[in-house]
């Protein structure tokens, strides 16, 4: 009786169960996008909603990001391709298929640029150094390259019908839903005002005429490297065309996103931190009117062992000049993990009574990490037991 669900309805809170079996079995909803903050189990619960929707009946292709290395060896996917493939050794009795696939981000974007500009253009951009710095290390391009992706499998979705259903993994958010701002990152980015000075040096708020032009963008040549400004400015250029198809393509992604055919799940774990930032996520989707489900809170600490932390010390106390050192040990670890999960409790509690509205489900801490299929579907069960 650890489960916030209970604890909640102890406190006179009834928390509504988030139904994972009710939103796979439900043919509208055509894409999951499970978010939340850093290492909680957002790669975990997308694969193993994928997996549980596959051998539904659906047919799925799971989008994953940065999986743990075993997992993805699970899922076949151990090679950075951005293909979908097969993954092999799940029931299709009910007539549903999983495909997995491992982001990757600079290939997407060579992708875009290459579909988007012409031969010559395209081949300026992608030597440019400039650009791939930008394509691997711009703190937003994974987000956004999540998106772009999940944009392309879509149209593939609809135009081949390989797949009725997308599941998508977000790259671990450094601020709530960085992935809802990428575009305007790089929009930021390349709109920005140092950038339309480095292009344009003698037009716009910053301009610089004569000696102290020359003077200031010789220091600035000298401060960032010569090849780097030309870089940029090349890069600026031949990407201003292509922009506007960005953001073009940014737009009907975010249209996708809110419609009644997408649905978030908000993953977090039961600490004080995670489920703080799960509020803002929360809050943020609310704010965005993107169609939320609810929240998947994981690793949750269970014991079968009905003896209080109290209990349990008195206990070992009494045995503690005896030689049943392993029975000490044993009691005094009940104890520790029965305080875990009287501080779990009373966070999810918290979080409960702050957002009641806000479906949950949990899925208990498992005693390894989850790498293999038989592990991804025992999440699966925990994701859509009530209990
Ligand atoms: N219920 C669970 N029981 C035991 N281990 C779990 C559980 N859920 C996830 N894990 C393990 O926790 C680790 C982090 O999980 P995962 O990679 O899914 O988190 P993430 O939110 O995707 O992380 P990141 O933000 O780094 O992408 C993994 O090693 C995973 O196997
Ligand atoms: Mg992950």
């Amino acid at each position: 009786m650890t489960s916030a669900l209970k604890s909640a309805a102890r406190a006179g809170l009834p928390v509504p169960f988030l139904d994972i079996d009710k939103i796979i079995g439900d043919r509208e909803t055509k894409i999951i996008i499970c978010c939340g903050s850093g290492g909680v189990g957002k790669t975990t619960t997308s694969a193993a909603v994928a997996l549980r929707a596959a051998e539904a009946g659906r047919k799925v292709v799971v989008l994953t990001i940065d999986p743990a290395r075993r997992l993805a060896q699970s899922l076949g996917v151990g090679e950075l391709d951005n293909t979908p493939r097969p993954v092999s050794m799940i029931d299709t009795a009910a007539g549903g298929s999983l495909d997995a696939m491992m982001l990757d981000m600079k290939n997407t974007f060579d992708d875009v640029v290459l579909a988007h500009s012409t031969p010559e253009k395209a081949a300026a951009i992608l030597q440019n150094q400039f650009y791939v710095a930008l394509s691997s290390e711009f703190s937003g391009t994974q987000e956004y390259m999540a998106m772009e992706k999940l944009g392309q499998l879509h149209t593939e979705a609809e135009a081949s019908g390989r797949w009725d259903l997308i599941v998508v993994d977000t790259p671990p958010a450094r601020s709530a839903l960085d992935f809802l701002d990428a575009p305007e990152h790089l929009s930021a980015l390349l709109d920005g005002r140092f950038l339309r000075f480095l292009l344009h040096p003698t037009r716009g708020p910053l301009r610089l005429m004569g000696a102290g032009f020359s003077m200031i963008s010789a220091a600035m040549n000298k401060i960032l490297g010569a090849q780097i400004i030309s870089d940029v400015q090349t890069f600026v250029r031949a990407f201003e065309a292509l922009f506007g198809g960005f953001r073009q393509r940014a737009t009907s992604t975010f249209q996708l996103l809110s419609s009644r055919h997408s649905t978030f799940l908000v993953v977090a774990t039961p600490q004080h931190d995670a489920l703080r930032e799960a509020e803002y996520f929360v809050d943020r989707l609310t704010e965005e009117g993107m169609p939320l489900s609810g929240m998947v809170i994981n690793r949750v600490h269970t014991c079968a062992l009905a003896i209080s932390p109290e209990r349990a010390l008195s206990l070992a106390e009494d045995l503690a000049d005896t030689s049943a050192v392993l029975e000490v040990e044993a009691l005094r670890r009940h104890a520790n993990l029965m305080r875990m999960i009287e501080t779990e409790t009373r966070m999810m509690e918290r979080f409960a009574a702050a957002r009641p509205t806000v479906a949950q489900t949990q899925v208990q801490s498992l005693p390894t990490d989850v790498t293999d299929l038989a592990a991804l579907r025992r999440v699966g069960a925990l994701l859509s037991d009530k209990d």
